[in-house]
């Protein structure tokens, strides 16, 4: 494999028309969220969780890899910035086929993130600081080099061949039908030691497991139990969605039209993937201490989404909203039917996940820079993940301002043993800026991704001298979401603001007070009146504005472009 792997989701596979299904709800204006917090309060629904893609956090051996000892040296980091917890990419032994994501040993750590008893250590450290850790589980699918697939493609007769789908091909030599993955290409690989085919929705080196299979099952719950007991706070789900498949593989008719290729109905969120995921649930139940799954749930529209919670809210506690997340360019008003669908219309006590970038996602300060703006516009768009209610994630140098690599500099980065293979998605997984050094403070050594040229200016060291730094924006909201009662725990508002440019919502609190967040979308300076808000809105101080801004003269207010405005309100 070598330049192979296409840019999955780098492009937003998710079409338009996709998002706009989930669009066509009508919400009433200053509708109150009909949801309805469960009596006890957990951790995860209101947090912050912090993406680590562990290779390229910080390395603590010198060998320009990440490692999980690196992680734990910026706990205190971590810590400052007012983070909830961690999910950290694969750190599991794998050829690396898919940097991690093909498995070779559910139940250790590659020699390239370091071992167990660093595993141990980063926890203790981490629960210290009040920090709990998401373990990415790959769960659809193991590495060709497991040992599991490795006795199932031995033979027919194979006690693990059922552990994953192997299928007879066609008479003419053609795979069992004419399914694609999703990373290019048929979804099954012929296999000439027993002359079957094998079904992959990802890579040929990444087999699907055979959920059908109590043994599979078995395995991959025990291998669950094995992070749990070691202090895990719960898994990141590695895609979920596509854990089953119609059983009888059928022909598609319809192979080069209608939905994404991970989002074919005989693909995608069948129905025992929430019976499995129910499985989990109580698994994890069992364990103290709130245990929680966030979940790679991909889902064509909102109604899917909601399911995916379950119906008593049993089944996946936090699945991302990829309808958000897949979104790539700053439209007021596709941001207003999204988020207000994704906070009024989810189905009471269904934490929403809110969601912009990960290692798969190009960063905020690129995909929704305009080129001129993109500092501003990545704090309007930190402003619009991290004031809503539910929980949020967001991806390491986000803080920063990290965009992705440039074309240039990830066309010129070697392929090397540290980085046996390119993948496109590789610009928006760098080595983290820590200061403006050669190496960025990541490493000692040759980093196995070049540092960033852009490090000499957004880099840790710089943005947390300047106070009006991307850096410090977040540090103040992540404040506003743990200390003030409207972003802490608030309800959310609908607001219309009148202008197809400008979005706007509430977060109000039991006791009437709140904050009205109101988002320039635009390179237009605005003067907008604010007609939408109850007769008894009271308008007080601007909490947090970039640029600052001192006053709002109530209920009118001047928005520079991609202007941001938190102005406190109270409704009694
Ligand atoms: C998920 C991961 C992605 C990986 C794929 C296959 O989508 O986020 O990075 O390539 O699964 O495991």
């Amino acid at each position: 494999m070598s330049n192979a792997i296409p840019a999955y989701k780098l492009n937003r596979l998710v079409p338009q028309w996709l998002l706009l299904a989930a669009l066509a709800i009508s919400l009433p204006l200053c509708a109150a969220a009909p949801t309805k917090a469960p009596e006890k309060e957990k951790w995860w629904q209101h947090a912050v969780i912090y993406e680590i893609y562990i290779r390229s956090f910080q390395d603590s051996n010198g060998d320009g890899i990440g490692d999980l000892n690196g992680i734990s040296q910026r706990l205190d980091y971590l810590k400052g910035l007012g983070i909830d917890a961690i999910w950290i990419t694969p750190f599991y032994p794998s050829p690396n086929a898919d940097f991690g994501y093909d498995v070779s040993d559910y139940t250790n750590v590659s020699k390239d993130y370091g071992t167990l008893a660093d595993w141990d250590n980063l926890v203790r450290e981490a629960n210290k600081r009040g920090i709990r850790i998401l373990v990415d589980f790959v769960l659809n699918h193991s590495s060709d080099q497991h040992p599991w697939f490795q006795e199932s493609r031995k033979s027919k007769d194979n006690p693990k061949r059922d552990w994953y789908v192997w299928r007879n091909g066609n008479a003419d030599g053609t795979p069992p039908n004419n399914w694609r993955s999703i990373f290019g290409g048929s979804t099954w690989t012929l296999d000439p030691a027993t002359n079957q085919w094998y079904y992959h929705i990802f890579l040929a080196q990444q087999p699907d497991l055979n959920w059908r299979n109590p043994e599979v099952r078995k395995a991959m719950f025990d291998v669950a139990r094995f992070w749990l007991k070691r202090g895990a706070a719960g898994f990141r789900l590695d895609a979920t969605a596509t854990m089953f498949e119609d059983e009888t593989y059928p022909n598609d008719p319809n192979i080069d039209g209608g939905p994404p290729v991970h989002l074919k109905s005989y693909n995608s969120s069948l129905p025992e993937v929430n019976s499995t995921l129910k499985e989990l649930h109580s698994l994890l139940a069992s364990f103290p201490d709130d245990r929680v799954i966030l979940a790679e749930s991909v889902t064509a529209d909102l109604k899917n989404l909601a399911a995916a919670y379950g119906k008593n809210h049993d089944e996946i506690q936090l699945p991302m909203n990829f309808l958000i997340g897949d979104m790539n360019k700053l439209d007021a008003s596709a941001f207003k039917k999204q988020f207000d669908a994704a906070n009024l219309t989810l189905g009471a006590g269904n934490t929403p996940v809110f969601f912009f970038s990960s290692h798969d996602h190009t960063r905020q300060w690129t995909g929704f820079g305009d080129g001129e703006h993109n500092d501003q516009i990545a704090k309007l768009t930190a402003a619009l993940n991290l004031a809503q209610p539910g929980t949020t994630l967001m991806y390491y140098g986000e803080e920063i301002g990290m965009g992705d690599m440039k074309a240039q500099e990830l066309a010129a980065a070697a392929i090397s043993s540290k980085r046996p293979r390119a993948d496109d998605r590789d610009r928006v997984r760098s080595p983290m800026q820590w200061e403006p050094t050669a190496t960025a403070g990541f490493s000692t050594a040759t980093p196995w991704l070049p540092v960033q040229a852009i490090t000499a200016k957004y880099n840790v060291l710089e943005q947390q001298r300047d106070p009006q730094s991307i850096y410090h924006w977040y540090l103040a909201l992540n404040k506003l979401r743990k200390a003030d009662a409207a972003f802490n725990r608030g309800e959310y508002r609908a607001i219309d603001t009148g202008d197809k440019d400008v979005f706007a919502f509430a977060r109000v609190a039991t006791t009437g007070e709140g904050a009205i967040v109101v988002l320039n979308c635009s390179a237009q300076a605005k003067e907008l009146h604010l007609n939408g808000l109850p007769a008894k809105t009271q308008f007080g101080d601007v909490i947090l504005a970039s640029p600052t801004l001192a006053k709002m003269e109530s209920p009118k207010l001047s928005l520079e472009p991609y202007g941001v405005v938190i102005n406190r309100i109270s409704i009694k």
